[in-house]
C-alpha cells in the first residue's frame, strides 16, 4: 500500500515538474530495486549458460568485503552474488541432489 502511495506520488510530481531529481523512493527501495533485478539477470546467465552446455552454481555466502577489495569496488558498491560456472565434470555431482515437492511451492488459482 505505500509503495503504491508512493509510486502514486512521483507519477504526479513528474508530470507537475517534469524528470524529478528527488524522487520519494528511499536508498533501500532502489536497493531492492537493483537487487531484484540484477538476480533476474543473474538467473538469466545461468539458463544461457545451460543453453549452451555449461552448468552454473549461485552463491550468495562468501567473504564480500574481500571479494570488493579483489574486483576493486567502492562501499557503495554491492555484490548480489556470485556465480561459479564451467563444463560439468563426470564426478562433479557427488552427493544425491534432493528436490522439494513442486506442490509445496506453485499453488495454481
Ligand atoms: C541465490 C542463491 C544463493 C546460494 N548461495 C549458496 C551458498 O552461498 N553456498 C552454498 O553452498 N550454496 C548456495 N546456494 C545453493 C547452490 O547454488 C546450489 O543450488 C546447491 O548447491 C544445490 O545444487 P543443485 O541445485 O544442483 O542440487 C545458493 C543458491 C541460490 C539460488
Amino acid at each position: 500500500m505505500v509503495s503504491a502511495a508512493k509510486w502514486g506520488a512521483t507519477q504526479v510530481v513528474r508530470r507537475v515538474k517534469g524528470p524529478i531529481k528527488s524522487p520519494y523512493y528511499t536508498f533501500e527501495d532502489t536497493k531492492n530495486w537493483a537487487t531484484n533485478n540484477t538476480a533476474l539477470a543473474a538467473e538469466n546467465l545461468m539458463l544461457a549458460l545451460r543453453a549452451h552446455g555449461f552448468d552454473s552454481c549461485p552463491m550468495g555466502g562468501f567473504d564480500e568485503p574481500a571479494m570488493k577489495r579483489l574486483l576493486n569496488l567502492s562501499d557503495d558498491q554491492h555484490i548480489i552474488m556470485m556465480i561459479g560456472a564451467g563444463e560439468r565434470a563426470d564426478n562433479g555431482v557427488y552427493n544425491s541432489q534432493f528436490r522439494f515437492d513442486q506442490k509445496q511451492f506453485v499453488h495454481y488459482v
